[in-house]
């Protein structure tokens, strides 16, 4: 009799040791990404019997990570990922370089190592302070399955204004409009003991809850499946759970196991609330807008400066216009130029066809449109306008006629850039 095998399940953690993995993942599951910190090298004894590290020999903890990391490697998607929260040690009066040992072994199985990133935390654990300095950063591993991989890199960028330097508010050309790329230091607490409530796991090493939602964030969408070989307290899987991801870890010691089930039943509907309060991408889509609006506003002052500067042009408004989004490549924004007065305008343009060619403007991300106009007074009514020097708050007494005003704009902006860092 052929028995077949049952199909696993996802959203469950196996009270399993994570060498089985391809004896109990059938082919039909396929992860998006794996998010995982390894039980610590002969340091820590997680109470069971089938527990990798306590008690080996470095080769052969090396050797078991690589094997269950390969099975992992067989089970993922194509655009899939793994992210490893490991750290050095100190043997013998030396540092043990296990990062980059594993990276080794993970390197022969097909995995291509990404980025390596600082985790910068408060403290670290106690047994690696043996040196004469202090201990406060730990290795994340970022490693793709191939060159072409899921990434939400966008959704992960600083917008928030707070936390960029203010320069942004007189600079928007220098800032991405979608907002800042992270960099590859991240600071993030580690949960404090007893943070969890006291009947929760008095597990070692949680590892903080927001770092893993960035993580699960870039590399996976709602839906997808996120793998924890090594679950402990269960702080991946809680996490996609809450970000509407389907999980599945590997945990040997039951006790953990049955501490996170208790936990994700009391605290799933505020980790879904609080999720589905933060996807929301309005802000980063009101930054981009007030990001590409300075940049067409402070495009039109410098284009006027320099016009200044090459001709004898010197008393004349621009009329900023913004006209949609650009089909040229490294282009945002297509915007119309009304350059207002009695020009030859020949020579003009020819000025402005230089200047547009070449940095700052180049660099402005604008595809710009000129016209040259005789316009009324009145036909400036409505507009916002900005003088010489400052294109990020208009002119508030000054009407649009005074000479000071010299960029006028159906676009509104009004920032101070003391408001910000
Ligand atoms: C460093 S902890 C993981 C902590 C976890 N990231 C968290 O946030 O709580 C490593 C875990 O791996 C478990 N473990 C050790 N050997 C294992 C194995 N062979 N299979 C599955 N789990 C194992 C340990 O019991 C321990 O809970």
């Amino acid at each position: 009799m052929v028995r077949t095998k049952r199909k696993s399940n996802v959203d469950v953690v196996y009270n399993e040791d994570s060498r089985r993995v391809l004896d109990i993942i059938t082919p039909d599951i396929k992860v998006q990404t794996t998010i995982t910190s390894p039980p610590y090298f002969d340091m820590k004894d997680y109470e069971s019997d089938d527990q990798i590290g306590y008690g080996q020999t470095y080769n052969d903890y090396l050797m078991d990570l690589k094997s269950i990391f390969e099975g992992i490697h067989k089970i993922t998607k194509e655009d899939g990922t793994l992210w490893i929260i490991i750290d050095t040690f100190k043997r013998n009066n030396q540092v043990v370089t296990l990062p980059f040992d594993l990276t080794d072994k993970l390197k022969e199985i097909g995995w291509l190592l990404q980025d390596i990133i600082i985790w910068k935390k408060d403290k670290t654990v106690p047994w690696s302070n043996s040196g004469f300095m202090q201990r406060k950063f730990e290795y994340i591993l970022f490693f793709t399955k191939s060159s072409k991989y899921k990434s939400n890199r966008d959704s992960v960028r600083v917008y928030d204004t707070n936390h960029l330097k203010k320069w942004w508010v007189k600079y928007p050309e220098r800032y991405n409009p979608k907002g800042k790329a992270l960099d590859e230091v991240w600071e993030f607490p580690i949960p404090i003991q007893g943070s969890w409530g006291d009947k929760y796991i008095r597990h070692f090493c949680p590892l903080p809850q927001d770092m893993v939602a960035t993580m699960i964030q870039i590399s996976t969408d709602e839906d997808d499946i996120v793998l924890d070989p090594f679950a402990g307290s269960g702080t991946v899987l809680s996490q996609s759970a809450y970000m509407k991801r389907k999980y599945i870890g590997f945990e040997t010691n039951n006790e953990y196991i049955k501490m996170f089930e208790a936990y994700i039943r009391r605290t799933f509907e505020i980790g879904r609330k609080e999720y589905e309060l933060t996807n929301n991408n309005i802000s980063q889509g009101q930054f981009e807008e007030t990001i590409l609006n300075l940049r067409a506003l402070k495009y039109g002052r410098v284009l006027l400066t320099n016009i200044q500067k090459k001709s004898e042009f010197k008393k004349f408004k621009i009329i900023v216009e913004i006209d949609g989004a650009s089909n040229l490549i490294h282009k945002l924004l297509k915007v119309k130029y009304r350059i207002i007065g009695e020009f030859d305008e020949a020579l003009f343009a020819n000025i402005i066809d230089n200047l547009i060619a070449s940095p700052p403007l180049s660099k402005f991300g604008i595809e710009p449109c000129f016209s040259f106009e005789v316009i009324s007074e009145d036909d400036l009514q409505g507009l916002y306008g900005y003088t010489q020097t400052n294109t990020y708050s208009f002119a508030k007494d000054g009407d649009i006629s005074s000479h000071k005003v010299r960029i006028l704009s159906p676009i509104c902006v009004d920032l101070n850039e003391n408001d910000y860092l």
